[in-house]
């Protein structure tokens, strides 16, 4: 067995952007303080921490890889390559769900806009992830609006995690989240509010008790 301090872990976080046209996207409100706290928690441990991050305010912890991406499908191509060569993985970005059918080259005028914006799926870099999984541990994150655990649960098994976080979407931008971590089989552990780096110390602990 690896000792702790080899563990090589690979952290995504932030929203991504998904172009209409050169200056405007679609996004959503992630800040990047979960991941951000995932990443200097992991660091704390573990000597090979990657964080693959959407556009944030943020500044990465120190001695970390950074790897910035802009969308989702950059998102997806630095993980993809990376995730051989890791351990942990935990998307603790807000990947958008979709995208523009199609970007425009040149700035939408406001007359030459018809009204309606096609919109379609973006890779779902995760459930990618539970395909090509093999002695990786795998955790995910599901932000939801209802029925959290329930809804959780669901992507912990379509997606072939290992762990979920579930949380209410409502603590995306601030500073301390009340997370259940739900594993595979057992009873979903709910943990109290608390300060991201508290939660994030948390989920690392359990991402390296998963691999004892
Ligand atoms: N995720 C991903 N790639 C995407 C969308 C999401 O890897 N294109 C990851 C997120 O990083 C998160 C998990 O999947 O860890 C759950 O994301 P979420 O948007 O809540 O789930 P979806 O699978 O999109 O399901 P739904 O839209 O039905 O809630």
């Amino acid at each position: 067995m690896k000792s702790e301090t080899d563990i090589r872990f690979l952290i995504t976080a932030g929203p991504t952007r998904e172009f209409i046209d050169p200056i405007r996207f679609l996004s959503n409100r992630s800040s990047g303080k979960m991941g951000y706290a995932l990443a200097e928690a992991a660091r704390a441990v573990a000597s090979r921490v990657v964080l693959v991050s959407g556009p944030t305010a943020l500044t990465p912890p120190r001695g970390v890889e950074f790897v910035p991406v802009t969308t989702a499908q950059e998102m997806a191509d630095a993980v993809l390559a990376r995730f051989e060569q890791s351990d942990v993985v935990i998307m603790a970005a807000a990947v958008c769900d979709f995208r523009p059918k199609a970007a425009a080259a040149q700035k939408i005028k406001r007359t030459g806009f018809g009204g309606v914006l096609e919109l379609e799926p973006t890779f779902d870099i995760l459930a990618e992830l539970g395909k090509r999984k093999k002695s990786q541990t795998l955790i995910g994150f599901a932000a939801e609006t209802e029925n959290v655990e329930a809804n959780a649960r669901e992507k912990l098994q379509r997606k072939n995690l290992d762990m979920i976080v579930a949380n209410d979407a409502g603590a995306f931008e601030s500073d301390g989240n009340a997370v259940t971590l739900i594993l595979r089989d057992g009873k979903p552990e709910r943990l109290r509010e608390m300060p991201k780096a508290a939660v994030a110390e948390a989920i690392i602990q359990r991402a390296l008790a998963l691999r004892r």
